[in-house]
């Protein structure tokens, strides 16, 4: 099925820049009132609801959900927000907002014939969405859905994730189901349910990190997750309470291989801990480290290293977090993004040249995020310095003739819900 049917111009929302030039979102509400607009432009009447959920950062734990490991995201303030009215004949009908103001319209689809490769482009994350509620005994009803989102796309930012859980929200939403309320499924197993979306409908081998994010995140908080018992703790994190920022650094940058790359990395860690007779590298604990690597092939090895020291950094800062260290953090960061640059081999130009750069520049910590070969880079940086920072890192772009980054700050912000 082709997407892309139909292009409209509409009026655009209200992101702004700041004195600084970072790119400010346009806050959760006036989302929300962007996609209830929209919807009513389009389909000349107003919708039932508004829905949205935020894309992530990862402060730490890169690689180790698909190994049953520790992750700690948090959500960012840029959200995909879901205005929806049921419709009568079980046919799902999708639209989003462009970053370039233009109304792009996906094919409508029956909800009787979604199945894995039915749908592809951008509107498969909400069909996959749909497809799994019904495949979860869900009675996912028909729908006109318009999606209005200002999660930088491509960033490694989980973009889609944010569709993704919107759409969740919205079609149980649809059906009366307040996630808050007695009898909604929980959170976590939504989580689950997206997952199977992504690796089977839109199929993408990603693990549970993004979705548990942007489902479960609080403000002013970081998640941090046991994927292998799924227990959660919200760990306050405030870095600018304590003079610090987080400059999120988009390097704008994806190599053919991302895809390649990640499903290598899984498949290499399902078969080191096959080889170790373990069900998952989770297993494998820092003391016993040494003794592991020793019975694999020296290909395996640096890819359980980078699993066991970087569930061990994810403790570390969870530690650190709980007694309020915030900016003491730095080394575990850059620490991970050695160990994905050396022993998981996900790293690139773009993302070393920032997180050098930021580092360079007095930043406490830097690290890639996310799959990797591109993407986005973090760094903890002090508020005085990040001017400093930032012009650093432009400027290294610049000398290397890399088109420059996206730059802007990001603060804890709240996971999922209904907006209208
Ligand atoms: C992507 C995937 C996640 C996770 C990260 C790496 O974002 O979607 O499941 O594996 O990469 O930590």
């Amino acid at each position: 099925m082709t997407p892309a049917a139909q292009w409209r111009r509409v009026s655009r929302g209200n992101a702004s820049h700041t004195s600084r030039g970072h790119y400010r979102p346009p806050g959760r509400q006036a989302l929300a009132e962007q996609a209830d607009r929209v919807f009513r432009e389009l389909h000349g009447r107003a919708p039932e609801g508004v829905w949205s959920a935020p894309g992530r950062v990862n402060l730490i734990g890169e690689h180790t959900d698909y190994n049953d490991g520790f992750v700690m995201p948090f959500a960012l303030p840029h959200r995909a927000a879901m205005a929806a009215r049921r419709r009568e004949d079980s046919t799902l009908t999708v639209a989003t907002l462009g970053d370039n103001g233009q109304l792009q319209q996906a094919a409508p689809v029956a909800l009787a014939e979604l199945s894995p490769g039915h749908v592809t482009g951008w509107a498969a994350y909400p069909a996959g969405v749909a497809w799994v509620l019904r495949e979860n005994g869900i009675d996912a009803p028909g729908a006109d859905l318009v999606i209005c989102g200002n999660v930088p796309t491509g960033a490694g930012l989980s973009s889609s994730h944010a569709l993704e859980c919107a759409t969740a929200l919205t079609l149980l939403g649809l059906l009366g189901v307040d996630l808050d309320g007695p009898g909604a499924p929980p959170r976590s197993e939504i989580a689950r349910w997206i997952q199977r979306t992504e690796n089977e409908f839109v199929g993408a081998p990603t693990g549970l990190l993004d979705q548990t994010a942007s489902l479960c995140c609080v403000d002013g908080h970081v998640l941090f997750l046991d994927v292998r018992s799924g227990q959660r703790e919200q760990i306050s994190f405030d870095a600018t309470e304590v003079g610090l920022e987080v400059l999120v650094i988009d390097t704008r940058a994806k190599h053919s291989h991302t895809e390649s790359g990640y499903g290598d990395r899984r498949k290499g860690c399902q078969r080191a801990a096959e080889l170790l007779g373990l069900s998952t590298l989770r297993e494998v604990t820092p003391t016993g480290l040494g003794a592991a690597l020793e019975q694999l092939p020296t290909e395996l090895r640096p890819l359980v290293r980078h699993v066991v020291t970087e569930n061990e950094r994810v403790l570390s800062v969870a530690a650190k977090l709980r007694a309020g260290r915030v900016s003491e953090i730095g080394p575990e960061l850059t620490a991970s993004h050695t160990s994905l640059r050396v022993d998981y081999q996900i790293s690139c130009l773009e993302l070393d040249v920032a997180v050098d750069a930021a580092l360079d520049a007095g930043a406490l910590g830097s690290r890639m995020i996310g799959g990797g070969f591109g993407g986005s880079a973090i760094a903890l940086v002090r508020a005085d310095e990040l001017a400093a920072a930032e012009r650093a890192v432009t400027e290294a772009y610049a000398e290397r003739s890399l088109a420059a980054p996206r730059l802007f700050t990001a603060a804890p912000s709240a996971g999922a819900g209904r907006d209208r």
